[in-house]
């Protein structure tokens, strides 16, 4: 850790009080404040010379704009040269240009770590959500603004992590140290999105941690403009976007930036129906099927009275595959051969296997569970190890792991899911422990 940015404000603060004292203290009434002049220059000096040392060596570790670098360090040199002759010399001359250098210097200060523009620019300039997704320019208005929100402030016109700058279209094309990090046509060769996909601990994660990560669907937008050879003008509407990819830019321009957009349990397309003989021989199996709604033929499925399901009531499933939605089978005791044909259920949306018996080793069935977007692992004996055969899950919303005793360090990172490891506790009121104690005789 470098302690430059929280050290430069010391002589900031001490420094204009010096000067400022030094020059009220002219007059009569504030002679008092003199003798305390050689403590604040002294501290301001010390202090300027020590962020000088701490900046030097974060200069020589990151990619900053070199002309802006250029300035900021010697001007914050002459800082701490003139503070020091203030300290020994205290001229007005000399603490005049002690505060001008310290003012520039921390001006260039803040261009290298918000952007050269950082004193015009409102927080939402350029930033906007097209209201009309259609009309919206695939770059300018939705990939940009993608960017801008959360690589920007390492990969623009202030710093240039890696080499790499995402405020423009030649330089995003162009790449940084390693390369190209787009290959137009190829999302997934493409470095950028490699990075965005990585568990949140990698180092190489972008953002790197702790910094807000893109969105499920926000990964999704780019990908998509990747794959359509990065457009520079094109418009969404030009380039006639797939219903699902339309359908996560339209909540992306309406959502705002703190929604991330929700994602339905029930597709808008309606698989053609199963068989009524067959949903009859899963029912007289002690099956529970029931259409998600009465005009949809997506099923949900449990098996909540068959504790020891046989292996012919998952035969009997996989036919119905192409329709099951939601499958509960909490509680249940699978053999290993049904949880082979879980792989099957590629539909599935839902899934519960809280307090089964499945292993780590047969998590690996789940991941060609692609649209899956909640699953309940309760009360498994699921470990950290069987979890990271989540990661090619990359639609999964909610995965609740009550009971499991995973420590949340070990969560996988899939952008946008939601780990919870339930253990709620309502704490106890007075009034609900009163009411019980029994009527007084
Ligand atoms: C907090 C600063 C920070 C943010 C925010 C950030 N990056 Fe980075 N990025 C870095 C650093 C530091 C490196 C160089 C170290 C490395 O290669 O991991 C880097 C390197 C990269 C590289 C590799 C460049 C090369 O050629 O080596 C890519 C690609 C990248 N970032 C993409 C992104 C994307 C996309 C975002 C936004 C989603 C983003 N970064 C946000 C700090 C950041």
């Amino acid at each position: 850790m470098n302690l430059h940015p929280l050290l430069v404000h010391l002589p900031i603060g001490t420094l204009l009080l010096a000067v400022l004292f030094q020059y009220i203290s002219e007059i009569e009434r504030y002679r008092l404040l003199k003798p305390a002049l050689p403590w604040l220059f002294g501290t301001g000096a010390v202090s300027a010379i020590l962020s000088c040392a701490s900046g030097w060596w974060l200069a020589s570790g990151g990619d900053y704009d070199a002309d802006t670098l250029y300035w900021h360090r010697w001007l914050g040199i002459l800082t701490a040269i003139t503070a020091t002759g203030c300290f020994f010399f205290p001229f007005k001359s000399l603490s005049a240009l002690t505060a001008l250098a310290l003012v520039c210097a921390g001006h260039y200060g803040g261009a290298l770590t918000h952007g050269s523009d950082y004193l015009t620019l409102k927080p939402d300039a350029g930033t906007k959500r097209p209201a009309d997704p259609g009309q919206a320019e695939i770059y300018k208005d939705i990939a940009r603004v993608i960017l801008s929100e959360k690589c920007v402030s390492c990969h623009g016109s202030g710093k240039q992590k890696g080499g790499l700058r995402l405020d423009n279209p030649a330089d995003i094309l162009r790449g940084g140290d390693s390369g190209a990090v787009i290959l137009s046509g190829q999302p997934d060769q493409s470095e950028l999105i490699r990075r965005c996909y990585l568990p949140e601990g990698h180092e190489e994660h972008m953002p790197p941690k702790g910094k807000p990560a893109l969105t499920a669907a926000e990964l999704e937008i780019l990908q998509w403009w990747i794959s359509q050879g990065t457009p520079v003008n094109m418009k969404v509407q030009e380039a006639n976007p797939a219903p699902p990819i339309r359908k996560l830019i339209d909540q992306w321009c309406n959502n705002g930036r703190e929604k991330a957009p929700e994602i339905s349990i029930v597709p808008d397309e309606n698989p053609v129906a199963a068989s009524p003989g067959l949903i009859l021989r899963l029912k007289q199996a002690g099956v529970s099927v029931t259409p998600v709604s009465s005009a949809s033929h997506w099923l949900r499925v449990s098996l909540v009275n068959l504790p020891q399901p046989a292996d012919s009531v998952f035969i009997l499933l996989t036919e119905i595959s192409p329709q099951l939605l939601t499958l509960d089978l909490g509680r249940c005791s699978i053999s290993a051969s049904s949880f082979g044909m879980l792989n099957s259920f590629t539909q599935l949306t839902s899934l519960s296997l809280a307090g089964t018996n499945i292993t780590d080793g047969q998590m690996s069935v789940l991941s060609a569970m692609k649209q899956l977007r909640v699953l309940n692992l309760s009360g498994t004996s699921i470990s950290a190890a069987g979890l990271q055969k989540l990661t090619s899950l990359r639609n999964l919303r909610t995965v609740y792991l009550d009971r499991t005793g995973i420590n949340p360090a070990d969560w996988p990172a899939i952008p946008g899911a939601r780990f919870d490891s339930g253990g709620y506790e309502l704490p106890v009121l007075p009034s609900d422990t009163t009411r019980l104690t029994g009527a007084e005789k």
